[in-house]
């Protein structure tokens, strides 16, 4: 088989790696890819959110199968395009993505079909979501765009003038453009958070192992929100009864309610969960693979990720028995100092040449570009994700931060404190002896920055 995948961050690279050991596949493209991925798969310069490039870029190289990874080209109807044209495809059509494109769309049908998540109101004008928010006065306030947002669309307004700003933001000032026309002010949740991507082919829906991200940008879940500055996995709130009830509650009426709304889902559906007192709640549906959650969980799948993807397609996921790997992995994400914010590109990354490996640990790169010179550069805010898996998460963090140590450049910023909350969960002996260890680096850095 020869696969495209679309898409060109951390989690396409982790797709690639994956894709790479099935003995199934022989070539594997990457569009537009990155310094990481040209080494795994032929790049091309082609972006993706764009529909009529990529149609014409599979119709050159004609692969068995295209991957679209990203949200934009799902939700444009990137699968629909490359379906018309007759390829295989792996991803939901956009008729089906929308349960990510659009929070009004998703608050809806989690209403209509009884799917526990967070109480909400819908608002198209500032006045009326201002009285809203006054008459409530509940805070924090959680305050959502309805469109796709780079993952930025989502306040938590910690009072009133907070609140009455981003409403203000999003409805008059259009800040995320047609996407905040709408917005979604929604009950503010307590409890830890779990990711757990599935695959399913609108019949049979399959949870992935379970992981947790690391939002904010800095140590003590402090700073803005970011795409993801980490992840482990499995997550420990994610128990055993825990996760009966998600399938029961949520995963599955979820699969039928699309199927019910004409919508079937194909591909990979990310549940944003909440363990909240009352029991898990969706905090948001995601049409694809997460990032940085997919470098931490497709390390674990002990199954052929090709045979996975030609399944879904087939319709014929409930053949199929994927397997998972015991132990734990752990990815640190490596940002330019800045992100999310402002921050230069172009930088040279030192230490990638691999030298004193550490066992186990992998680098997936999200944003780098080889210099003619053959040196990685730094090209976007999120630029490595490094990674280990180990039997313990202890050992896959310690070993994760061991190959961070070997890496830099100028004004790297990453936080010391991924799995920290998900040690606390394990009581095992090697867990707590690094907890130990990780508090002293969250007392002498809130924030760890590298020259
Ligand atoms: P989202 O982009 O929808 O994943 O939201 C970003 C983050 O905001 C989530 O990971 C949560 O930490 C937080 N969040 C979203 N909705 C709620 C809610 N209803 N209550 C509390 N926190 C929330
Ligand atoms: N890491 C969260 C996401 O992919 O949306």
């Amino acid at each position: 088989m020869n696969i495209l995948v679309v898409g060109g961050g951390g989690r396409e690279h982790a797709i690639i790696m994956k894709l790479a050991e099935s003995p199934r596949v022989d070539k594997l493209y990457c569009t537009p890819g990155n310094g990481g991925i040209s080494k795994y798969a032929e790049c091309f310069d082609v972006a993706a959110t764009d529909i009529e490039g990529v149609v014409a870029l599979a119709e050159k190289l004609k692969p068995d199968m295209v991957a679209v990874a990203p949200d934009d080209p799902l939700v444009l109807g990137m699968v629909d395009a490359l379906q018309a044209k007759g390829f295989k495809t792996f991803g939901p059509k956009a008729n089906a993505a929308i349960i990510e494109g659009s929070k009004v769309f998703s608050k809806e049908l989690m209403k209509k079909y009884d799917i526990p998540t967070a109480a909400y109101e819908v608002f198209t004008d500032s006045e009326s979501a201002i009285e809203y928010l006054k008459k409530q006065n509940s805070y924090p306030a959680v305050i959502k765009a309805d469109g796709l947002a780079l993952g930025k669309g989502v306040i938590l307004a910690q009072n009133e003038e907070e609140a009455v700003q981003a409403v203000h933001e999003m409805i008059d000032e259009l800040k995320f453009g047609k996407s905040s026309a709408r917005i979604v002010i929604e009950e503010y949740l307590t409890g830890p958070e779990v990711s757990v991507l599935s695959f399913t082919d609108g019949e049979t829906v399959v949870p992935m192992i379970s992981s947790m991200d690391h939002k904010r940008a800095l140590d003590g879940d402090e700073g803005l929100n970011t795409g993801g500055m980490g992840t482990v996995a499995p997550n420990p709130y994610y128990t055993d009864s825990v996760a009966k009830e998600c399938m029961e509650k949520i995963f599955k009426p979820t699969i039928a309610a699309m199927n019910a709304e004409g919508r079937t889902f194909e591909g990979c559906l990310y549940f944003g969960l909440m363990i909240t007192p009352k029991g898990p709640k969706v905090i948001e549906y995601n049409c694809r693979f997460g990032d940085p959650e997919t470098q931490v969980v497709l390390p674990m799948l002990d199954t052929d990720l090709a045979d996975i993807f030609e399944a879904i397609y087939d319709h014929k996921l409930s053949d199929l028995k994927i397997k998972w790997k015991s132990g734990s992995c752990a990815c640190v994400v490596m940002a330019s100092g800045g992100y999310p914010l402002s921050y230069p590109k172009g930088l040279e990354i030192k230490g990638l040449d691999g030298k004193g490996q550490v066992e186990g640990a992998f680098v997936y790169h999200a944003g780098t570009k080889l210099s003619g010179d053959g040196k990685f550069l730094t090209n976007g805010g999120r630029v490595l994700g490094v990674t280990c898996t180990a039997l313990t998460l202890a050992e896959a963090l310690r070993r994760s931060y061991e190959a961070v140590d070997k890496i830099t450049w100028d004004n790297v910023h990453f936080r010391r404190d991924i799995g920290k909350r998900a040690l606390e969960a394990h009581a095992d002996p090697l867990d707590l002896y690094y907890k130990d260890d990780m508090e002293d680096y969250i007392e002498s850095n809130g924030v760890y920055l590298r020259q």
